[in-house]
């Protein structure tokens, strides 16, 4: 199986991940945590991404979408897989789109977590990480909203995105989640 899941920083991609991961035996790939790491091991790509991470600017799409490409080939990739963070451009949905073509897969479904802009900036102040700042959580707000936000819509096209309320208790969201993929 594999599935997006899109939302807005702070949304609760990563938190819902960890049980769909569990629940449906498919791999997590979070775009964010995979340049956290190669940030972390100051490798070429970490070094050319951190700046923009810590802007709350998009990476550049070919460097994502190569780091991508690679890693759905591996072997914990082939009973499906998660993305979380990716695709968030209409650039990066295009070439997911013409990946999973070439490799002859389906994707089942765009997970859509939607959250109050005041709830999301609560939660991120609260976390910590060295992008949760003021000035930089409003700017990767802007961002979803210009450059993801169209992203959606590309899916809402091919009839793929389940629409989530992505407010109360983790395991609520959880519940709903499942009760719309099935
Ligand atoms: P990324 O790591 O993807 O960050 P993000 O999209 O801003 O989202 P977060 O990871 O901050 O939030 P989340 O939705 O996972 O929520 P979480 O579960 O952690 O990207 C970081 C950067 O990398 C980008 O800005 C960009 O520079 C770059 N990048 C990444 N992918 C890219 C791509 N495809 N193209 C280009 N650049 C890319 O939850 C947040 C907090 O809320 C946690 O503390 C959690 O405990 C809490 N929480 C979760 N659920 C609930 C709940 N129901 N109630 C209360 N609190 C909750
Ligand atoms: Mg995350």
């Amino acid at each position: 199986m594999i599935l997006i899941l899109i939302g807005a920083p702070g949304s609760g991609k990563g938190t819902q991940a960890e049980y769909l991961r569990k629940k449906y035996n498919i791999t997590h790939l979070s775009t964010g945590d995979m340049l956290r790491e190669n940030v972390k091991e100051g490798t070429e790509l970490g070094n050319k991404a951190n700046e923009y991470m810590q802007r709350g600017e998009l990476v550049a799409d070919k460097l994502i979408i190569d780091m991508i490409s690679e890693r759905t080939t591996r072997d914990d990739c082939k009973n499906g897989f998660l993305l979380d963070g990716f695709p968030r451009s209409l650039p990066q949905a295009e070439a997911l789109d013409e990946m999973l073509l070439e490799k002859g897969l389906e994707l089942e479904a765009v997970v859509n977590l939607m959250v109050d802009e005041e709830e999301l900036v609560k939660r991120l102040l609260g976390r910590g990480r060295s992008d949760d700042n003021e000035e930089t959580i409003r700017n990767r707000l802007n961002v979803f909203r210009e450059q993801t936000s169209p992203v959606l819509d590309y899916y809402k096209e091919q009839c793929k995105v389940k629409d989530i309320d992505g407010v109360g208790a983790i395991e609520d969201i959880f519940e709903r989640i499942i009760g719309a993929l099935d």
